[in-house]
Protein backbone atom coordinates (compact mmCIF):
# COMPACT_ATOMS: atom_id res chain seq x y z
CA UNK A 1 0.00 0.00 0.00
CA UNK A 2 1.50 3.20 -0.95
CA UNK A 3 1.82 6.10 1.21
CA UNK A 4 -1.32 8.68 0.83
CA UNK A 5 0.06 11.97 -0.27
CA UNK A 6 -0.04 15.35 1.56
CA UNK A 7 -3.27 17.07 0.96
CA UNK A 8 -5.11 14.01 1.16
CA UNK A 9 -8.52 13.75 3.29
CA UNK A 10 -9.18 10.66 5.74
CA UNK A 11 -11.91 9.96 7.77
CA UNK A 12 -12.06 14.00 7.39
CA UNK A 13 -8.81 14.53 8.96
CA UNK A 14 -6.58 16.33 5.97
CA UNK A 15 -2.80 15.20 5.57
CA UNK A 16 -0.40 17.92 6.34
CA UNK A 17 3.80 17.35 6.51
CA UNK A 18 5.03 13.99 5.95
CA UNK A 19 6.82 14.04 9.43
CA UNK A 20 8.55 9.91 8.88
CA UNK A 21 8.18 7.03 7.04
CA UNK A 22 9.00 4.33 8.78
CA UNK A 23 8.97 0.49 8.12
CA UNK A 24 6.13 0.30 9.87
CA UNK A 25 4.34 3.59 9.63
CA UNK A 26 4.26 6.99 7.93
CA UNK A 27 3.65 10.57 10.12
CA UNK A 28 1.44 13.08 8.96
CA UNK A 29 1.28 16.40 10.25
CA UNK A 30 -2.67 17.13 10.31
CA UNK A 31 -3.71 20.73 9.54
CA UNK A 32 -7.25 22.19 9.53
CA UNK A 33 -8.65 25.48 7.82
CA UNK A 34 -6.23 28.20 9.61
CA UNK A 35 -2.84 25.63 9.27
CA UNK A 36 -1.46 22.97 10.96
CA UNK A 37 -3.28 21.60 13.88
CA UNK A 38 -1.56 20.05 16.53
CA UNK A 39 -1.96 16.46 15.62
CA UNK A 40 -0.35 13.97 14.02
CA UNK A 41 -1.70 10.95 12.15
CA UNK A 42 -0.05 7.54 12.09
CA UNK A 43 -0.92 5.06 9.54
CA UNK A 44 0.92 1.52 9.08
CA UNK A 45 1.91 0.56 6.04
CA UNK A 46 0.38 -2.89 5.39
CA UNK A 47 -0.26 -5.08 2.61
CA UNK A 48 1.34 -6.74 -0.06
CA UNK A 49 5.17 -7.23 1.13
CA UNK A 50 4.58 -5.84 4.25
CA UNK A 51 5.94 -6.91 7.04
CA UNK A 52 2.64 -8.73 9.54
CA UNK A 53 4.22 -7.78 12.46
CA UNK A 54 2.89 -3.69 11.17
CA UNK A 55 -0.86 -4.56 11.54
CA UNK A 56 -0.10 -6.27 15.60
CA UNK A 57 2.11 -3.34 16.68
CA UNK A 58 -0.85 -0.67 14.85
CA UNK A 59 -3.79 -2.72 16.89
CA UNK A 60 -1.26 -3.14 19.89
CA UNK A 61 -0.28 1.13 20.18
CA UNK A 62 -4.15 1.51 19.52
CA UNK A 63 -5.12 -0.68 22.67
CA UNK A 64 -2.51 0.72 25.03
CA UNK A 65 -3.02 4.42 23.76
CA UNK A 66 -6.59 4.17 24.35
CA UNK A 67 -6.25 2.42 28.16
CA UNK A 68 -3.58 5.08 29.36
CA UNK A 69 -4.91 7.96 31.26
CA UNK A 70 -4.18 11.40 29.73
CA UNK A 71 -0.61 12.72 31.12
CA UNK A 72 2.31 14.52 29.51
CA UNK A 73 4.15 11.72 29.39
CA UNK A 74 2.73 10.10 26.60
CA UNK A 75 0.36 11.43 23.55
CA UNK A 76 -3.01 11.30 23.94
CA UNK A 77 -5.30 8.98 21.48
CA UNK A 78 -7.82 11.16 19.84
CA UNK A 79 -9.24 8.91 17.01
CA UNK A 80 -8.68 6.04 15.14
CA UNK A 81 -10.02 3.87 12.23
CA UNK A 82 -10.79 0.84 11.72
CA UNK A 83 -7.53 -1.59 11.15
CA UNK A 84 -10.07 -3.19 8.27
CA UNK A 85 -11.08 -0.72 6.35
CA UNK A 86 -9.02 2.52 7.08
CA UNK A 87 -6.13 2.06 9.44
CA UNK A 88 -5.07 5.24 11.64
CA UNK A 89 -4.11 6.74 14.59
CA UNK A 90 -4.84 10.35 15.20
CA UNK A 91 -2.79 11.95 18.47
CA UNK A 92 -1.74 14.64 20.18
CA UNK A 93 1.49 16.17 18.25
CA UNK A 94 4.52 16.56 20.74
CA UNK A 95 6.32 19.67 20.22
CA UNK A 96 9.83 19.20 21.21
CA UNK A 97 13.21 17.77 21.03
CA UNK A 98 14.32 14.11 20.07
CA UNK A 99 16.18 12.34 22.73
CA UNK A 100 18.48 11.22 19.98
CA UNK A 101 19.71 15.10 19.54
CA UNK A 102 21.53 15.14 23.13
CA UNK A 103 22.84 11.30 22.35
CA UNK A 104 24.42 12.84 19.18
CA UNK A 105 26.33 15.18 21.00
CA UNK A 106 27.13 12.76 24.43
CA UNK A 107 28.92 12.26 26.48
CA UNK A 108 26.85 15.40 28.10
CA UNK A 109 27.35 17.19 31.05
CA UNK A 110 26.61 15.06 34.16
CA UNK A 111 23.89 17.70 35.52
CA UNK A 112 22.23 17.23 32.02
CA UNK A 113 22.14 13.79 31.43
CA UNK A 114 20.82 13.50 35.17
CA UNK A 115 17.95 16.04 33.86
CA UNK A 116 17.40 14.07 30.87
CA UNK A 117 17.70 10.76 32.86
CA UNK A 118 15.40 11.98 35.43
CA UNK A 119 12.49 12.98 33.04
CA UNK A 120 12.42 10.32 31.40
CA UNK A 121 12.43 7.92 34.42
CA UNK A 122 9.78 9.68 35.49
CA UNK A 123 7.82 9.21 32.12
CA UNK A 124 8.64 5.58 32.95
CA UNK A 125 7.17 5.47 36.28
CA UNK A 126 3.95 6.95 34.98
CA UNK A 127 3.45 4.34 32.47
CA UNK A 128 4.56 1.72 34.61
CA UNK A 129 1.95 2.91 36.91
CA UNK A 130 -0.72 2.61 35.14
CA UNK A 131 0.30 -1.22 34.03
CA UNK A 132 1.82 -0.43 30.81
CA UNK A 133 5.91 -1.85 29.75
CA UNK A 134 6.90 0.10 26.61
CA UNK A 135 9.76 -2.62 25.79
CA UNK A 136 10.89 -0.32 23.03
CA UNK A 137 12.51 2.27 24.86
CA UNK A 138 15.14 4.20 22.30
CA UNK A 139 16.32 7.72 22.01
CA UNK A 140 14.06 7.68 18.66
CA UNK A 141 11.00 7.03 21.01
CA UNK A 142 11.42 9.70 23.38
CA UNK A 143 10.26 13.47 22.57
CA UNK A 144 11.36 16.22 25.51
CA UNK A 145 8.71 19.20 25.72
CA UNK A 146 9.39 22.54 26.12
CA UNK A 147 8.27 22.11 30.06
CA UNK A 148 10.95 19.48 30.15
CA UNK A 149 8.78 16.30 30.61
CA UNK A 150 9.75 14.10 28.66
CA UNK A 151 7.24 11.79 26.82
CA UNK A 152 6.83 8.05 25.26
CA UNK A 153 5.68 7.91 21.99
CA UNK A 154 5.47 4.73 20.01
CA UNK A 155 3.89 1.84 21.91
CA UNK A 156 3.39 -0.47 18.98
CA UNK A 157 5.33 -3.19 20.39
CA UNK A 158 4.42 -2.53 24.48
CA UNK A 159 2.61 -4.57 26.80
CA UNK A 160 -0.62 -3.72 29.15
CA UNK A 161 -1.03 -6.60 32.12
CA UNK A 162 -4.63 -6.42 31.60
CA UNK A 163 -4.70 -6.64 27.91
CA UNK A 164 -3.86 -9.86 25.55
CA UNK A 165 -0.40 -9.70 24.51
CA UNK A 166 -1.13 -10.13 20.64
CA UNK A 167 2.69 -9.87 20.02
CA UNK A 168 3.80 -12.84 22.20
CA UNK A 169 1.01 -14.76 20.73
CA UNK A 170 2.01 -13.53 17.27
CA UNK A 171 5.78 -13.74 17.20
CA UNK A 172 7.96 -16.23 18.35
CA UNK A 173 11.45 -14.15 17.84
CA UNK A 174 11.14 -10.84 19.67
CA UNK A 175 10.78 -7.70 18.35
CA UNK A 176 12.38 -4.50 19.41
CA UNK A 177 15.64 -2.64 19.76
CA UNK A 178 18.57 -4.91 19.74
CA UNK A 179 20.94 -2.01 21.40
CA UNK A 180 18.53 -1.32 24.57
CA UNK A 181 16.86 -4.86 24.57
CA UNK A 182 17.12 -6.17 28.03
CA UNK A 183 18.08 -10.04 28.02
CA UNK A 184 14.89 -11.44 29.30
CA UNK A 185 13.20 -10.05 26.76
CA UNK A 186 15.55 -11.73 24.05
CA UNK A 187 14.77 -14.87 25.54
CA UNK A 188 11.03 -13.90 25.03
CA UNK A 189 9.69 -12.44 28.33
CA UNK A 190 7.38 -9.53 28.07
CA UNK A 191 5.99 -9.04 31.05
CA UNK A 192 8.56 -6.92 33.23
CA UNK A 193 9.01 -3.87 33.66
CA UNK A 194 12.21 -4.37 34.47
CA UNK A 195 13.08 -4.71 30.98
CA UNK A 196 12.43 -1.20 30.13
CA UNK A 197 14.65 -0.01 33.46
CA UNK A 198 17.73 -2.35 31.44
CA UNK A 199 16.90 0.17 28.05
CA UNK A 200 16.60 3.26 30.45
CA UNK A 201 20.24 2.13 31.80
CA UNK A 202 21.53 1.49 28.56
CA UNK A 203 20.40 5.55 27.60
CA UNK A 204 21.04 6.47 30.94
CA UNK A 205 25.03 5.20 29.98
CA UNK A 206 25.12 6.54 26.36
CA UNK A 207 23.94 10.03 27.80
CA UNK A 208 26.88 10.13 30.52
CA UNK A 209 30.02 8.28 28.35
CA UNK A 210 29.12 9.13 24.37
CA UNK A 211 29.38 5.02 24.49
CA UNK A 212 26.83 1.85 24.41
CA UNK A 213 27.41 -0.27 27.63
CA UNK A 214 27.19 -3.40 25.21
CA UNK A 215 28.22 -2.23 22.29
CA UNK A 216 26.00 -2.51 18.77
CA UNK A 217 24.64 -6.13 18.85
CA UNK A 218 24.14 -7.26 15.32
CA UNK A 219 20.68 -8.66 14.88
CA UNK A 220 21.22 -11.11 11.79
CA UNK A 221 23.01 -13.58 13.90
CA UNK A 222 21.32 -14.30 17.10
CA UNK A 223 18.17 -16.05 16.15
CA UNK A 224 21.07 -18.75 15.28
CA UNK A 225 21.98 -19.11 18.62
CA UNK A 226 18.88 -19.16 19.96
CA UNK A 227 17.79 -21.71 18.36
CA UNK A 228 16.97 -24.93 20.23
CA UNK A 229 18.01 -22.63 23.64
CA UNK A 230 15.38 -21.91 25.59
CA UNK A 231 17.01 -20.97 29.24
CA UNK A 232 17.35 -16.77 29.20
CA UNK A 233 20.20 -16.46 30.42
CA UNK A 234 22.55 -18.80 28.36
CA UNK A 235 20.82 -17.39 25.13
CA UNK A 236 22.15 -13.66 26.67
CA UNK A 237 25.35 -14.76 28.06
CA UNK A 238 26.22 -15.78 24.03
CA UNK A 239 24.70 -12.87 22.77
CA UNK A 240 26.29 -9.96 25.07
CA UNK A 241 29.78 -10.38 26.36
CA UNK A 242 30.18 -12.24 29.46
CA UNK A 243 31.08 -8.52 31.27
CA UNK A 244 27.60 -7.80 30.41
CA UNK A 245 25.53 -10.07 32.60
CA UNK A 246 26.60 -8.92 35.43
CA UNK A 247 27.28 -5.37 35.23
CA UNK A 248 28.11 -3.20 32.14
CA UNK A 249 31.94 -2.82 31.19
CA UNK A 250 34.26 -0.59 33.59
CA UNK A 251 32.20 2.60 34.27
CA UNK A 252 34.65 4.97 32.84
CA UNK A 253 35.24 7.98 34.72
CA UNK A 254 35.18 11.06 32.64
CA UNK A 255 35.24 13.80 35.55
CA UNK A 256 36.27 14.29 39.22
CA UNK A 257 32.33 15.09 39.99
CA UNK A 258 30.21 12.31 38.17
CA UNK A 259 28.01 11.83 41.93
CA UNK A 260 26.28 9.19 42.86
CA UNK A 261 23.86 9.44 40.06
CA UNK A 262 26.63 8.36 37.46
CA UNK A 263 28.78 6.12 39.49
CA UNK A 264 25.21 4.11 41.02
CA UNK A 265 22.12 4.88 38.47
CA UNK A 266 23.40 3.85 35.03
CA UNK A 267 25.34 1.00 35.88
CA UNK A 268 22.64 -0.55 38.06
CA UNK A 269 19.90 -0.23 35.64
CA UNK A 270 21.62 -1.53 32.96
CA UNK A 271 22.60 -4.55 34.92
CA UNK A 272 22.01 -8.36 33.18
CA UNK A 273 19.82 -9.61 35.16
CA UNK A 274 16.94 -8.55 35.77
CA UNK A 275 16.66 -9.53 39.66
CA UNK A 276 19.73 -7.14 40.02
CA UNK A 277 17.82 -4.09 38.58
CA UNK A 278 16.14 -1.74 40.27
CA UNK A 279 12.07 -2.78 40.46
CA UNK A 280 10.84 0.93 39.61
CA UNK A 281 11.85 3.85 37.39
CA UNK A 282 11.29 5.45 40.51
CA UNK A 283 14.51 4.90 42.41
CA UNK A 284 17.05 5.58 39.29
CA UNK A 285 14.53 9.23 39.31
CA UNK A 286 15.05 9.78 42.92
CA UNK A 287 19.22 9.37 42.55
CA UNK A 288 19.50 12.09 39.64
CA UNK A 289 17.20 14.27 41.57
CA UNK A 290 19.48 13.64 44.68
CA UNK A 291 22.22 14.86 42.46
CA UNK A 292 20.88 17.85 41.19
CA UNK A 293 19.55 18.84 44.55
CA UNK A 294 23.13 18.42 46.17
CA UNK A 295 24.35 20.73 43.31
CA UNK A 296 21.60 23.44 43.62
CA UNK A 297 20.97 23.18 39.80
CA UNK A 298 17.98 23.70 37.98
CA UNK A 299 16.28 20.15 36.97
CA UNK A 300 16.23 20.80 33.15
CA UNK A 301 17.66 23.08 30.63
CA UNK A 302 16.56 23.03 27.24
CA UNK A 303 18.48 21.66 24.42
CA UNK A 304 20.33 24.23 22.55
N1 LIG B 1 2.98 12.32 18.76
C1 LIG B 1 4.07 12.75 18.09
N2 LIG B 1 4.43 14.06 18.12
C2 LIG B 1 5.51 14.52 17.46
N3 LIG B 1 6.32 13.74 16.72
C3 LIG B 1 6.03 12.42 16.65
C4 LIG B 1 4.91 11.86 17.34
N4 LIG B 1 4.87 10.54 17.09
C5 LIG B 1 5.93 10.28 16.31
N5 LIG B 1 6.63 11.41 16.03
C6 LIG B 1 7.85 11.52 15.20
O1 LIG B 1 7.89 10.45 14.27
C7 LIG B 1 9.01 9.60 14.55
C8 LIG B 1 8.63 8.15 14.38
O2 LIG B 1 7.52 7.86 15.22
P1 LIG B 1 7.25 6.40 15.77
O3 LIG B 1 5.88 6.40 16.37
O4 LIG B 1 8.38 6.04 16.66
O5 LIG B 1 7.27 5.56 14.43
P2 LIG B 1 7.94 4.12 14.11
O6 LIG B 1 6.93 3.12 14.56
O7 LIG B 1 8.15 4.13 12.64
O8 LIG B 1 9.22 4.05 14.89
C9 LIG B 1 9.41 9.92 15.98
O9 LIG B 1 10.77 9.65 16.23
C10 LIG B 1 9.08 11.38 16.09
O10 LIG B 1 10.11 12.17 15.55
MG1 LIG C 1 9.75 4.54 16.89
Amino acid sequence: MRAPETGSEIDGFRLGELLHVGTMASIYRLVGPKGPLPLIMKIPRLGAGERSANVVSFEVCRQVLGMLAQSPNHPTLIAYGDVETTPYLVMEYIEGARLDSWIGRAPLPPEESARLGHALAIALHEIHRQDVIHLDLKATNVLYRASGQATLIDFGLSCHRHLPDLLAAEFHTPVGNWVTMAPEQIAGERCDPRSDIFALGTLLYEMATGRRPFGTPRAAWWPARRRGCRKSFCIASRWMPASAMGRPRKWPSISPTPGKWRSRSAPHAARGRARQRSRVAGSTRAISRRHCRRRRQPMWRPCR
